[in-house]
């Protein structure tokens, strides 16, 4: 895959208008509909302030949540728009559809200078069908397109692939930098590269781990998903999390590990509760004794050594996923050592988004690292090596 793609600093943007995804699908309050964290809000600041700057009437677009087609006020955008009108402190204007009548006209007086929100992309059924009318209606708004929405360009949707037919398509500042940080990391990683993959299920990592086999140094394996592998190594691992059907794919993946001589480290010990629970009875095993009916939900602390001396001597450090059950203080140990480990390595390190963005954020350990990855399910499917149809239509340098 080619990460090196035009950007906005290729572009010519003075007096023109730019159609701009954002990925504005920001965790809101249940009960209120209040937006809880506005940090892809800020992520997307210093694109909307470089294209202003330089001239371009800038029309911004996104997703918010899975309306599946249909207006649904909870998920409207319009609270977005105000969040943008602080931070930027200027007023931001907000359509009430997208390529309706509203966008059109507030579309076409758009100023050199001026910022329009359309409203949720997703409350249309063409968007996610990436349906080619919708891309056009939605492009025939603007002269140019301009992709920041990282967390979205696994996805083949009209506003994030589609519209690439009709536009010519750049990069923003975040995509640029998520991009050639992570791309860089996987083409050409200060070594060791030293990659830690942890979360509940081996099956969602099975492309990233078939992926980094083929390009890291030591491959660590903890949270629940390393249960599996234990299993598979013929350790009983009692009540702990197990996937059946993924055994003979541990199996495969140690042996490969072993011939291509990468490094593939699980935990030498676990500490195990006797039930799911916040307060439940816990304490430290070994991998070979964990108890009938105790599941584990962190690793141990001789797993926490093992674990911070392979990364103590890395260049380059990816993590995604946590190593226990962080959510729970008493099981958040293994992911907060792992976290200071990387803040404290001197390696280029890169944490994946989803749970293991929110532990490095929830511990503060998030300005020590090189790189938090906006994407969830983008960053997994990056470090996955698959073509992301967000980054493909943009165009190569
Ligand atoms: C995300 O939150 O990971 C992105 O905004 C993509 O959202 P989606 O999974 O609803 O496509």
């Amino acid at each position: 895959m080619n990460y090196n793609k035009k950007t906005v600093s290729d572009a010519d943007l003075g007096g023109r208008k730019v159609l701009l995804r954002c990925d504005f699908n920001v965790p809101q309050d249940k009960e209120t509909g209040a937006i809880t964290s506005d940090k892809r809000i800020v992520a997307s600041l210093p694109t909307i302030r470089y294209l202003l700057d330089h001239g371009a009437a800038v029309i911004a677009c996104s997703h918010l949540g899975k309306p599946k087609g249909v207006r649904k006020e909870s998920l409207s955008l319009a609270s977005v728009a105000a969040r943008l009108s602080e931070l930027l402190g200027m007023d931001v204007g907000f359509a009430r559809d997208t390529v309706g009548e509203d966008a059109r006209t507030k579309a076409a007086a758009l100023q050199p200078g001026q910022l329009l929100l359309l409203e949720n992309l997703r409350f249309d059924p063409r968007e996610e069908k990436n349906d080619p009318e919708f891309a056009r209606e939605l492009a025939s708004m603007a002269d140019l397109f301009v992709s920041d929405a990282f967390g979205t360009v696994h996805r083949a949707h009209a506003s994030t692939a589609g519209v690439a037919a009709y536009l010519p398509a750049y990069a923003g500042l975040l995509v640029e930098q998520e991009l050639s940080v992570m791309g860089g990391a996987l083409d050409d990683p200060k070594r060791p590269f030293v990659a830690i993959l942890g979360g509940a299920k081996v099956s969602d990592k099975i492309g990233v781990i078939n992926n980094l086999l083929e390009k890291a140094d030591t491959i660590i394996i903890g949270g629940g998903m390393a249960y599996t592998f234990l299993k598979a190594m013929g350790c009983e691992i009692g009540a702990s999390l197990l996937e059946e059907d993924r055994l003979d794919y541990a199996r495969e993946m140690l042996q490969k590990a072993k011939a291509q001589n990468v490094r593939l480290l699980l935990p030498v010990d676990t500490e195990v509760g006797d039930s799911f629970a916040v307060d439940c009875v816990h304490k430290t095993v070994d991998v070979r004794e964990i108890p009938a009916g105790w599941m584990g939900l962190d690793i141990g602390p001789a797993t926490v050594a093992l674990f911070t001396e392979a990364i103590r001597g890395a260049g380059t450090v990816v993590w995604n996923g946590p190593m226990g059950v962080f959510e729970f203080p008493a099981f958040a140990v293994g992911t907060e050592a792992v976290a200071k480990a990387l803040a404290e390595s001197g390696a280029v390190t890169i944490v994946g988004g989803g749970d293991s963005a929110a532990a490095v954020e929830k511990l503060g350990y998030a300005q020590r690292m090189t790189h938090i990855s906006t994407g969830g399910g983008a960053s997994l499917e990056f470090l996955e090596g698959k073509e992301l149809p967000g980054v493909a239509c943009l165009l190569d340098r």
